[in-house]
């Protein structure tokens, strides 16, 4: 299937004709708003309402990282901001990828309600992703269920913002690769899994999301350089870097003291050893 994207003038001009609901996907990267792209400034001026699903303890600060973003590139306020309950995650649940799609069918079924009630036909929704809405985020499939469930008609377009992992590459000043070589990007628990198998040797350069259990502690030893950073993109961002054996602790330390001052944290890191 071939599928040609619009440039976002024609597609507005078609949309409003068609009478058609669109709701953008917008990437306003990882913390800093001067890290989002032309794209994302023109998609976030032709937006009438934003749709803003509240987010748990890091709430407050995703909120005016937000509105600092709107502040500054789509002044006037032309826009509505609605905002959608969001249900509870269970983070208990055995069956990991199970609970998370309940979780994201419940947000797609709110969604839809809130979409169908406040967006008018012909009317461009957004909602505003953190980093790029491709990596470890669920907002394209949430809109992908609500289009597949048909009960509003609706168009949806992504726009790509900077993401965590890019940011960490070029505050590290470092590239994501070795010359000709592969980068795994994993979530820690699936990493922890990996090492509980036995870590391949031809994997020697590990981006690590999502990781609350900092599972680098358990590759003490093996060789690795570690590039960690936390906030980043923020008047907060933390760097460390160095042999992991020699700064390990140092991070667990600080993300703990970082975690207790601001109530949440979100960190990433890359891992590299030479290849052989
Ligand atoms: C749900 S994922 C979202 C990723 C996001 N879509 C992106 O493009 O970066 C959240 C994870 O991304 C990483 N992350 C996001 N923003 C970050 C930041 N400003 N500093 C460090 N890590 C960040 C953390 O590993 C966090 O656990």
């Amino acid at each position: 299937m071939v599928i040609k994207q619009l440039p976002g003038v024609w597609w507005g001009v078609l949309c409003t004709v068609w009478d058609v609901r669109t709701v953008l996907a917008i990437g306003v990267g990882a913390g800093d708003p001067e890290l989002l792209t032309v794209q994302a400034v023109e998609a976030l001026n032709r937006v009438d309402v934003f749709f803003v699903f509240d987010k748990g303890e890091s709430g407050a600060d995703l909120d005016e990282a937000r509105r600092a973003i709107l502040l500054r590139h789509a002044p006037g306020e032309k826009y509505r901001v609605v905002e959608v309950p969001d249900p509870r995650r269970d983070r208990q649940a055995s069956a990991y990828t199970a609970a998370v799609t309940d979780w994201r069918d419940e947000r797609a079924a709110r969604l839809e309600r809130a979409i169908e009630t406040e967006l008018t036909d012909g009317g461009v929704g957004a909602i505003l992703v953190w980093g790029d809405p491709a990596l470890y985020d669920g907002t394209i499939r949430i809109l992908d269920t609500i289009i597949e469930r048909g009960v509003v008609e609706l168009d949806h377009r992504v726009i790509p913002g900077i993401s965590s992992i890019q940011l960490l590459a070029a505050h590290h000043r470092v590239p994501l690769n070795q010359v000709a070589g592969s980068v795994v990007v994993t979530p820690g628990r699936l990493l922890a899994r990996q090492l509980a198998r036995g870590l391949d040797d031809t994997v020697t350069d590990i981006v690590v999301m999502l990781d609350a259990e900092l599972v680098c502690t358990r590759l003490r030893g093996q060789g690795f350089t570690i590039y960690w950073g936390a906030y980043l993109g923020s008047d907060d961002e933390v760097l460390i870097a160095g042999e992991l054996d020699q700064v390990v602790d140092d991070i667990v330390r600080t993300r703990r003291e970082l975690r207790e001052r601001k109530g949440w944290i979100m960190d990433s890191y890359l891992l590299r050893r030479a290849r052989t």
